[in-house]
């Protein structure tokens, strides 16, 4: 199949569709993506959004925290443009439908999270990005010029190099011409041309063993953007989540929100004992990177797979009302959270780093945006501010949407890109291939790309890489393409990024910490 359409948008978590909603009153829109609609690291989302609402708390304030949890790196024109639009992407959700929980007094409840000086977290519960998915979809499916392509994969960017021009890192000029997508019910490979396309793709959690992240996070999106040579940074910069539930077995692992901890929570050693004191001031409530480090520490210390969250002194019917999730998850597997610790450990939950974009979402390649967590906006710099994501991907969605509406009637679909080639191809029968060769990726990234790095665990990860990457892209150039092979082929090559950024980094800097060298703050 052929399709043609002012605007394609790849992904259909918050910054692809706030995207397509803005957009969709200039144009044909075509979301496509890979799952149902609502299956997004969005959906998952937990603590909310945070925003500047209500003094004490300043636009100041939010941009001094987010500075100062980047670790020197951030951009600060950038946090400044996503700070001070806080409140009107907020106000813009909330007219859209999304219920956000309020006290008593009628105003919003904000929550108070990691590094954060004030609270400001707006929320749903403890879920609150399935609120927001909710609405967003419901405005998207009611829009006319908005069609939504569920389970399609979106495989390759379609530049010049499919007109057969050579594109290198050194060509000017790349142009984005619209993407080939996969539909696996078919095994066919349809061509969508679009003036303007977003890519909206989400994370790469899947690229470790234990991760927060839903299986469809697999950095399509900035895999596919490297491979056409757009310019990528600060990949090297994964968030490890510090509190994910330990539940040996359970696939993707299960978020206990830092909100738990912004309502008192505090996380203790196997023994029972306080801990966070010895690496922090801000204790149970320091930045992540900091948390994470200092229960991967412990765990090392007590030769434990996990550390506790006390809740204990808490009281139980606040507990239940503001995390009713959490609690019946933690119930459902045998813990009352209002009489026993949880029990805790890190898990790879957000990718700092992704397709470089200036403060319109414009990445290097004409006519290709990106917004949400497969851009590289400037604004977490080494280390994201807890709920700055949402924030983030709705102040730049939005942003994306303004130059594209701007340019759409300048810019003239290219009909000469030629259907997929699939020649020669054979269907892989082995299945073992993919899934081993997965386990042995994860392997890899987790043990010597993890929270502490050296030069000696990067190299021997660079080294196992090469080989698996090899077999991969055998596999990948004589097969009929499947969603598993692509989505293998773009870990390997998230896996490449990261550990060549960090390898190019020869410092320790909020999320990369090195054996090899001391720790800098700014
Ligand atoms: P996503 O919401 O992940 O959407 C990506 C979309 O792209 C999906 O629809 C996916 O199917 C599609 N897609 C991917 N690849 C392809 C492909 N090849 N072809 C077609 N479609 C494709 N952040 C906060 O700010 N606050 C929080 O409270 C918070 N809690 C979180 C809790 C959890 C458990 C997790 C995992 C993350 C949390 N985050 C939170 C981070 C935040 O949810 C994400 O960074 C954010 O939702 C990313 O939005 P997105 O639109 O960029 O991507
Ligand atoms: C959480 O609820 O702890 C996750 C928040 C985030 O990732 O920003």
């Amino acid at each position: 199949m052929r399709y043609k359409v002012d605007f394609l948008v790849i992904g259909s978590g918050i910054a692809g569709l706030i995207y397509a909603l803005k957009v969709a009153p200039y144009g044909t829109v075509l979301v496509v993506t890979k799952d149902d609609a609502q299956e997004s690291n969005t959906r998952y989302a937990q603590g909310g959004i945070a925003a500047v609402m209500y003094p004490p708390d300043t636009y100041e304030k939010h941009i001094r925290d987010t500075i100062t949890a980047g670790a020197g790196l951030c951009d600060e024109k950038i946090v400044r443009t996503a700070i001070t639009e806080s409140t009107e992407r907020i106000e813009e959700l909330i007219s859209w439908g999304a219920n956000f929980d309020k006290t008593a007094s009628g105003k919003y409840d904000l929550a108070k999270e990691g590094g954060h000086s004030e609270s400001r977290v707006l929320h749903h519960k403890d879920n609150s990005g399935q609120e927001i998915i909710r609405t967003l979809i419901a405005q998207a499916q009611h829009h006319p010029n908005i069609q939504i392509l569920e389970r399609h994969f979106a495989v390759n960017l379609i530049t010049q190099h499919h007109l057969g021009v050579i594109v290198t890192k050194k060509t000017p000029d790349v142009t984005c011409y619209g993407v080939y997508v996969l539909n696996p019910a078919t095994n066919s490979i349809d061509t969508i041309l679009a003036k303007c396309t977003l890519m909206a793709t989400g994370g790469s959690g899947n690229v470790y063993v234990t991760t927060t992240n839903p299986p469809i996070a697999t950095g399509d999106g900035v895999a596919m953007a490297y491979r056409a040579k757009a310019k990528v940074e600060n990949m090297e910069f994964i968030q490890f989540h510090p509190t994910s539930l330990y539940n040996p077995g359970e696939y993707p692992s299960y978020l206990i929100t830092e909100a738990l901890r912004g309502f008192g929570g505090i996380l203790k050693t196997i023994e029972g004992k306080e801990f966070m004191q010895k690496y922090d001031e801000r204790k149970s409530l320091a930045p992540r990177d900091i948390v994470a480090r200092a229960i991967d520490n412990e765990m090392k210390l007590s030769g434990e797979d996990h550390v506790f969250l006390d809740c204990r002194h808490l009281k139980k019917n606040e507990l239940i009302n503001h995390f009713p999730n959490i609690f019946a998850k933690c119930l459902s597997v045998g813990i009352d959270i209002s009489k026993d610790m949880i029990p805790v450990v890190p898990a790879a939950h957000f990718s700092c780093g992704g397709i470089k974009t200036d403060e319109f979402g414009r990445t290097s390649i004409h006519y290709l945006y990106a917004a949400g967590e497969c851009a590289c906006t400037g604004l977490h710099g080494a280390n994201r501010l807890a709920s700055n994501s949402l924030l983030e991907s709705a102040v730049f969605a939005h942003r994306a949407s303004i130059d594209s509406i701007a340019r759409i009637n300048d810019i003239s679909f290219c009909d000469d890109i030629p259907d997929w080639n699939s020649e020669g191809t054979v269907l892989n029968e082995e299945m073992v291939l993919i899934t081993q060769t997965l386990k042995e990726l994860q392997f890899i990234m987790t043990n010597y790309v993890g929270i502490v790095r050296s030069d000696l665990r990067l190299k021997r990860a660079l080294d196992r890489l090469e080989l698996i990457f090899r077999e991969t892209e055998d596999i990948y150039e004589k097969s009929i393409l499947t969603q598993k092979i692509c989505e293998l082929r773009n870990l390997i090559n998230i896996a490449y990024i990261i550990i060549k950024a960090a390898m190019n980094r020869k410092e320790s800097r909020g999320l990369h910490f090195s054996l090899n060298y001391p720790p800098t703050s700014s």
